[in-house]
Order: C-alpha cells, then structure tokens, then sequence
C-alpha cells in the first residue's frame, strides 16, 4: 500500500542531497560528500525537558559545569588585559587575555564572594569593588586588604578560581570542569570538517542577540532541521529542498545539509527557474525585479556564481569554490549549543538559558565574514530585548525576516509545551535526526 510504502521509507521523494551535488558546475569538497549512517536512537522526549524549573536545575548541575562550551571569538579580546565575560545561568566566567595566551577564571572574589567584574574590559588586574582584594590577569592573588587580618589566608593557594580554556577556528571555548577531557578530544573530527573553511580567518562582521521566551533547546532545535520550511518559511518552498536535505552526526556534533536553488518536494508546482532564483533571495512582490536567470542556466548556479564572484576578490583565485559552499545551508551543531555554519555562509549561532529561567533563552547569531589585508575589528554585540524584533538588526540583512518567521512560533511553542497533557514530544526519524543525537547526548550528561 502507498501509504506503508511511503512510511517505509528511509528518505523522502526527490533528489538526494548527494544526487544533486554530483549534477553541480563546481562540485563540491569531500566533506560535503560525507554521509553517516546515523538515525538516533531516540524517538521520543520527555516534555519536561522543556518546561520543568527542576531540568533546568539538573542542566545547571550535570551538563554547564561540566561540559565545553563556546565563550567568545578570541577577536574580542585582543590585547593583554583585554577580558569579556561569559555568563551561563547563574556562572560568570572571565575570559582574560593574558602574556601567555588566553585565560578563563570565575568571576568571584574569594573574600566574601562578589562578582569580581561587573562588565567586559580592559584591566591590568581585577580589583573586588567591595572591599578591594584584588587578582592578576593570570588569576594569582595580587592584594588582600588588610592582610594582617587574614592569617588563614595563603597568597600561593588564594587565586580565582580557574576555569579550562582553549581555543579553536578563532573561538575560544571554556570549561568549568578542571578534570575535564581536552577540548580536541571533545571537538573530535570538527577541525577537520572545518579545515577548508579556515573559521579562524573569519572577523565578527555582525553579533546580535535577542531575548527569547521559550526555553534553550526549543530555540536551538528550531534551527536543527529544515523540516518547519514547509509552514514557517512557505516563500522560500520555490527553492528549498527542505525534504531534500542531509542530516548526519558523529561523535559530539551532527550536521545538516538543506539545498537551495532546487524546488520542495512539498510543492505541487513547477517553478521555473526565475521563479527559484526570486525565491531564494527573498524578492518582494512590490520590491524591485531581480535580475533575469538567462537562458539555459539554472537558479542554482546563478546564485552560485555571483556569489562566488562576490567573494573571490576576498579570498583569492586559487581557492575553490564549489556550488554547494556558496548555495547551500550546512548548519552544524556542536554539543551543546553551538552552531557553525559551513561553507562560505557567514552564520554562527549559539543558545543558552537566559539567568536562571527555563522559559527564558538568549539566542545569538554572529556572521563571520572573510576579510582582505587587516582584520576589521569586531562588530559590538547589538542585544534585542524580549520584545523587539528581529528588523530592528538591519545588520543581519534577510535573514531577520526568516528569524521573524521563527520567532512567531517559539513563544507559541513554550506555551503549548506548558500546557501539554501528554507526556513526550516525537522527533521524525531522518529529519529530526539532529534533535535526537542532541537529545541522546543530552541524557547521557544529565543521568
Ligand atoms: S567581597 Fe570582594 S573584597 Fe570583599
Ligand atoms: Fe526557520
């Protein structure tokens, strides 16, 4: 029967992602052409991961403290004495660039436990404004006010309390777990994914946040999967092969591959290829024509080669690149909460919970662009409150109409989890396969 048939399956109708590039003018590199055999395991989670004060406190407890996470681009602090703080839940983390390299401490004064630094800087040493003890850069203990009254304090054995820190692609992750594994053990076969793409190359071209109000991984698993193309972003169903797309995981990070310039397989039309081009960038209908797909060429390698043209004089002639870096969404995630596009697409998102709320999230989206001659300093990070949208970040170009789009649901989404008579949300077994290996992971940190 069709239907069985259908529910059988392993992919959906239409062209494969790996079919599609093999058809491409530029193909595409060998790490493109991956494919893991991963499907997830679990099928299903608890809706309290979502909505409960107590997951939320277990997350505070087994997954933050413990696990790597991405604090800052080691752009925003380039000087010695140069520090940012990283906040997750109730932690503060100072990250301090040092004379030897890049240090991460917890931003508690050891006296009587103030936060050591109230904001981002410059410092030659961090002094506690409440009585005044102070620390060096490196975390060791610099002044203890009135030191004769302090006879059980050891000046060797006073320092801030440290934090693991390391770097990778430009961005410099921290863990609160001294005893933790290093953060090249934990990235896996990350590097080696983003060799061709050189992350570190990369200056902060643009940094917005916005105050979410739905919980962190309801977010971030809006943006794990192309699956919601087909309700949430309906204009762009000319030229997204959102049934299309490729879904992978290995180790502690998984990947989706979504194609672009090529037609839904939901559609029950045919566009033509202007039609596809107009879509993929988003044209409005009382806005200006776009430029005309000429004969013979597809929308796919129309966007492909004017944004390969656009970014030639940036990179130079000697790299190559292929259709598929240009033209398609490849949006990796890194355990937890860290999301790197690949290709020549400029995104980098990253959730957490916002304080100490489960129905809170800050959701961030950096674009890391290639630069030319002396690396443009980094954009100041533009925070959206709850209640402000998306547009008011012109910085992000069109991409702040599509986040409009998600964001209509999210809060929706909380709502309707909070109110849930039912005890677990389903995940689709390809196309959720990133909810999954998060999930899997997930339960595996908090047991
Ligand atoms: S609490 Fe920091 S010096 Fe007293
Ligand atoms: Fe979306």
């Amino acid at each position: 029967m069709a239907t069985s048939t259908a529910r059988s399956r392993d992919r959906s109708a239409g062209i494969s992602y790996q079919e599609l590039i093999a058809g491409d003018v530029v193909p595409a590199p060998a790490v493109l052409q991956l494919e893991s055999p991963y499907q997830g395991a679990l099928s299903s989670v608890s809706v309290d991961r979502y909505r409960t004060q107590a997951f939320h406190e277990l997350e505070m407890q087994k997954l933050w403290p413990r696990v790597w996470q991405m604090a800052c681009r080691e752009e925003e602090i380039p000087e010695v004495g140069d520090y940012t703080l990283y906040e997750i839940g109730h932690y503060s983390i100072i990250v301090v660039r040092t004379r030897d390299g890049i240090r991460a401490h917890h931003n508690v004064c050891r006296h009587r436990g103030r936060r050591l630094c109230d904001f981002a800087g410059h410092a030659a040493s961090f002094i506690c404004p409440f009585h005044g003890f102070s620390w060096n850069i490196d975390g060791s203990v610099r002044g203890v006010t009135s030191d004769w009254d302090f006879p059980q304090i050891d000046p060797g054995d006073f320092g801030l309390t440290p934090v693991l820190c390391d770097t990778w692609g430009g961005w410099v992750f921290v863990n609160m777990d001294t005893g933790a594994e290093p953060l090249a053990d934990f990235l896996g076969d990350l590097p080696e994914h983003f060799a061709i793409w050189s992350p570190e190359d990369r200056y902060v071209q643009a940094h917005v946040g916005k105050i979410m109000k739905c919980n962190w991984k309801l977010c971030q698993e809006a943006f794990m999967e192309a699956f919601h193309v087909i309700t949430t972003h309906p204009q762009l169903l000319a030229a997204i092969g959102d049934e299309n797309s490729q879904y992978d995981a290995w180790g502690n990070f998984s990947r989706a591959i979504t194609p672009n310039g090529t037609p839904s397989p939901h559609i029950r039309w045919s566009p033509n290829e202007q039609e596809k081009f107009d879509s993929v960038t988003m044209r409005e209908l009382d806005g200006p024509p776009n430029p005309e797909v000429p004969e013979g060429m597809t929308a796919r390698a129309m966007m492909a080669e004017g944004a390969r043209q656009g970014l030639r004089e940036v990179v130079g002639d000697d790299v190559v690149i292929s259709d598929a870096e240009v033209s398609d969404s490849i949006y990796y995630t890194l355990f937890p909460n860290f999301h790197p596009w690949g290709g020549y697409n400029r995104i980098v998102y990253r959730f957490r919970p916002w304080g100490n709320r489960c129905d809170r999230s800050l959701m961030e989206c950096y674009f890391l662009s290639p630069f030319k001659g002396e690396r443009p300093p980094p954009a100041e990070f533009h925070l959206l409150d709850e209640d402000e949208p998306w547009t008011n970040a012109p910085e992000l170009g069109l991409l702040a109409k599509v986040f409009t789009q998600d964001t209509f649901n999210l809060p929706n989404v909380q709502r309707g989890v909070e109110a849930a008579q039912f005890d677990e949300v389903v995940f689709a077994r390809y196309q959720e396969t990133k909810l999954r290996h998060f999930h899997q992971l997930l339960t595996e940190w908090v047991s």
